[in-house]
């Protein structure tokens, strides 16, 4: 099974020149790494001119956020149609910087709604804030995985991507607070169960699950060799084409 890898850079780097020559530099290694699909999600505004240049079915983009609505008055944003037509064949919703603006569960259900319906793949983040003892952190992840869902059919399914991404895992690469293989195997196994149950095993063994928070190419080995772990999100690491790189490398031979 090959990996799906996304670099998601967030508001980073400051300028188009700077984001060119990251991207070229990443596309060297994505280009020769056979076995992994590469997404890049920079900022929106430099989507276009970078996709225009890239022509490669191994390198994709994806919008970062978009609005669920097709088309309107919302000031600052960006319909699905809008980005798909910029270059983007990939979306991400409900990531936890967005969550912590205030988008809610049922906000990220129609980005998801509205991704499919423009022909973006979904990349459906879930994570909790933090871990308690009696594991009630376990319903927060199916609240958000079955409120972000509710719309989708069972046939489109297959058609999205979930990413586990604990957010207080997020950005602590070299901190005390690592997540372990064994945690993320557990919930890796939790959310093909939450997906199994309102979709039957058969359509949610179709769903690629990855993980995110702090992957680097120091714990890509071990990540990548856990069983139902698809690929990950790359936020700070992703930033530096040659750590980067490197994680493609292991991914592509994991
Ligand atoms: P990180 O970010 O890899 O820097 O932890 C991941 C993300 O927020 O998607």
């Amino acid at each position: 099974m090959s990996k799906l890898i996304i670099a998601n850079w967030k508001m980073n780097p400051p300028t188009l020149r700077e984001a060119s020559i990251l991207f070229d530099a990443i596309k060297q290694t994505a280009l020769k790494t056979r076995n992994v699909q590469t997404v890049i999600a920079p900022p929106l505004i430099f989507l276009q001119t970078l996709a225009a240049n890239t022509k490669a079915k191994r390198v994709q983009f994806a919008a970062q956020n978009i609005h669920f609505e097709a088309s309107g008055a919302q000031v600052g944003e960006t319909s699905a149609g809008q980005a798909k037509d910029a270059g983007a064949r990939y979306v991400l919703v409900g990531h936890s910087a967005r969550r912590e603006n205030g988008e809610t569960d049922l906000e990220t259900g129609k980005k998801v709604i509205a991704a499919l319906g423009a022909k973006l793949t979904p990349v459906l983040f879930v994570g909790e804030g933090e871990r308690d003892q009696d594991g009630l952190f376990l319903r927060t992840i199916r609240k958000q995985v079955i409120i972000a869902l509710k719309d989708v059919p069972q046939s489109r399914i297959k058609d999205l991507v979930l990413c586990y991404e604990p957010v207080w895992a997020i950005s602590t690469s070299g901190s005390d607070k690592q997540i372990t293989v064994n945690e993320i195997h557990q919930m890796v196994l939790f959310v093909h169960k939450v997906l199994t149950d309102k979709f039957g095993e058969r359509a949610a063994r179709k769903v690629w699950i990855l993980y995110g928070g702090s992957v680097s190419s120091d714990n890509a080995d071990d990540i990548f060799a856990i069983p139902g772990v698809a690929g990950a999100a790359v936020g700070g690491a992703s930033l530096d084409a040659k750590q980067f790189g490197e994680i493609l490398q292991i991914a592509n031979k994991t």
